[in-house]
């Protein structure tokens, strides 16, 4: 049995998705009151793993978090540690859904073009210069990996698919009116569960992963491969970061990750601009295209 914790989102809809293609058992659990609740969870149904997929996003985005930051303090950074204390008591292994923006490349030369997980995050509260919502994810993985040993810290970022979605990145840039363009990593989803289905059942090395495609890509680059499958959006591209920060409330992190850590695991992605245009390829297609 494997433990979803999240039932309605983003994120967890396509794990739900996958564990059903595969007809595996799991159940999945909101952990709405107490977080403490976990503890009943975790003797009911006696999962091998637990998948945390809770996390405040925000609503319409991350900007909202600056209104509720005590609501996304205790979803984002005191539910997994509480869950990742409750699994080790329970020595059953941990799997939570991180980010991978906590780091900011400012171009200056000061920090590597590319972050490895070795690499301090230097967009979260230390810093004094992220969004409430990149601090909070960010303090998640301090506290995670001071309470347990046996977790995965799997750091999604900019999640894409073939399924139109508010929360898909392609979907975002086919509709947006202004779109910021600086090579980012991004993440495949289906290749995201995927991979984490992986690490647990092949036992890697525990530890935190960025789970990004080999290769950064921008936003301009994207439309133009969008462009090639029929979908447009004339939009404006907007090339100066002080407009940009005109435009959100909170600072957004612009970064590249390495994957090389995950490719000593034989975990990689497929690259970046291969996993977009097969996107675009199956755009809105009926079925599960697990192609992976
Ligand atoms: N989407 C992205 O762009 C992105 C990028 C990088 C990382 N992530 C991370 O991925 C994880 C999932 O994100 P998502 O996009 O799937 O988010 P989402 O669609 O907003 O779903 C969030 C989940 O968190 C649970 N939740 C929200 N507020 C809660 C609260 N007050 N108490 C308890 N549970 C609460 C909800 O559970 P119920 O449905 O059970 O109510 C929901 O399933 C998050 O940790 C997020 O930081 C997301």
């Amino acid at each position: 049995m494997i433990l979803i914790l999240g039932k309605n989102g983003y994120v967890s809809k396509r794990f739900q998705d996958f564990f059903n293609v595969k007809k595996m058992d799991f159940v999945c659990e909101s952990l709405r009151g107490a977080p403490q609740y976990i503890n009943i969870l975790l003797q009911k149904h006696k999962p091998r793993y637990v998948i945390n997929c809770i996390g405040y996003t925000g609503v319409p985005n991350i900007d909202e978090c600056e209104n509720n930051k005590e609501e996304c303090l205790r979803v984002n950074s005191i539910i997994p540690a509480v869950v990742a204390t409750a699994c080790k008591e329970f020595g059953i292994k941990f799997l939570h859904v991180g980010t991978g923006c906590i780091y900011q490349d400012y171009g200056s030369g000061e920090y590597p073009t590319m972050f490895s997980e070795k690499e301090t995050p230097n967009f979260c509260f230390g810093y004094n210069n992220c969004s409430w919502y990149s601090g909070t994810k960010e303090l998640a993985e301090t506290m995670i990996s001071g309470v347990c040993k046996e977790y995965y810290i799997m750091r999604l970022r900019m999640p894409f698919s073939h399924v139109s979605n508010p929360k898909n990145y392609l979907s975002k840039l086919l509709k947006y009116k202004k779109i910021w363009s600086r090579n980012n990593s991004i993440t495949n989803l289906d290749e995201f569960v995927n991979v984490c289905y992986l690490s647990l059942e092949q036992g890697i090395p525990y530890g935190i992963y960025n789970v990004v495609n080999p290769q950064p890509i921008c936003a301009q680059d994207i439309l133009e491969i969008a462009k090639k499958f029929g979908l447009e959006n004339e939009c404006e591209i907007i090339k100066d970061s002080e407009v940009m920060k005109t435009i959100t409330q909170s600072p957004r992190s612009d970064c590249t990750l390495s994957t090389n850590k995950l490719k000593e695991c034989n975990l990689e992605l497929i690259p970046t601009r291969e996993s977009v245009s097969r996107c675009f390829g199956y755009w809105e297609k009926e079925g599960n295209p697990f192609w992976l």
